[in-house]
């Protein structure tokens, strides 16, 4: 029984495509330089917000940053904590960390920050009050589906972390209480793999053990 409307249905020509964009998505981090075409961040923003969230509270918040001095701001931030990272490897492990291309900040056309707003009162705090962190892994569950919405459109998006999570909320000035969850590079990729970048370069393998299922 459907409630609103007719549901689709999915077929075996859908779930072998829907496998293959799961398979073929990617942390990009080289990019070309051409624009999205106009309307493409909206579009993913609204596929985005059809993401499951705790209490239905839809706490993320998407920020577009294309402010030259603002870009700077993360640039330098991310030199910063970069340089630190680096700092933390010893012999091969270090080489191989300062040859890894680790954010597409200079060619990527689009810069996006992803927010949790710890102040929205939607949900009615439902499911958060023995699992705060929740709010913030909702904004995980939108942030994901941007990534899947926008492969499908052959847009990659790499996910930058390398960076002092105070020094971009200051320089992006938003409201109080939303907490930064992603610095996200979008744009088309300049190379497609079918295994992660990480994987190909040998910073590390696929784990058996994502794969496990312990039975109790
Ligand atoms: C929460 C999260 C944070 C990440 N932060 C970074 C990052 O700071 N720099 C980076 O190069 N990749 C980052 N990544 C991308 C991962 O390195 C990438 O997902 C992983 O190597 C697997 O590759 P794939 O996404 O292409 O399958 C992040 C991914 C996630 C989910």
């Amino acid at each position: 029984m459907t409630v609103d409307g007719t549901a689709p249905e999915f077929n075996a020509a859908f779930r072998t495509q829907f496998e293959q964009l799961l398979r073929w998505r990617r942390d990009v981090r080289t990019f070309r330089s051409d624009p999205l075409p106009e309307g493409s961040i909206e579009q993913l923003v609204e596929i985005a917000s059809l993401a499951p969230s705790v209490g239905y509270s839809q706490p993320w918040r998407f920020v577009t940053v294309s402010d030259p001095e603002r870009r700077k701001v993360i640039r330098t931030a991310f030199e910063d904590a970069n340089r630190d990272a680096l700092e933390g490897y010893d012999g091969e492990r270090k080489q191989l960390y300062a040859r890894l291309k680790l954010a597409g900040l200079d060619q990527a056309p689009e810069q996006l920050a992803v927010f949790t707003d710890h102040g929205t009162p939607r949900g009615l705090g439902l499911g958060r009050q023995t699992m705060p962190e929740m709010l913030d892994y909702s904004t995980v569950n939108a942030i994901h589906t941007f990534w899947l919405a926008a492969r499908a459109e052959g847009i990659g998006a790499g996910w930058l972390s390398i960076l002092d999570p105070a020094r971009v909320t200051e320089a992006l000035n938003v409201p109080e209480n939303w907490s930064l969850t992603a610095y996200l590079c979008v744009g088309y990729p300049a190379e497609e793999s079918e295994r992660p970048k990480l994987e190909q370069v040998g910073w590390e393998e696929k784990a058996a053990e994502s794969k496990t299922i312990l039975r109790r």
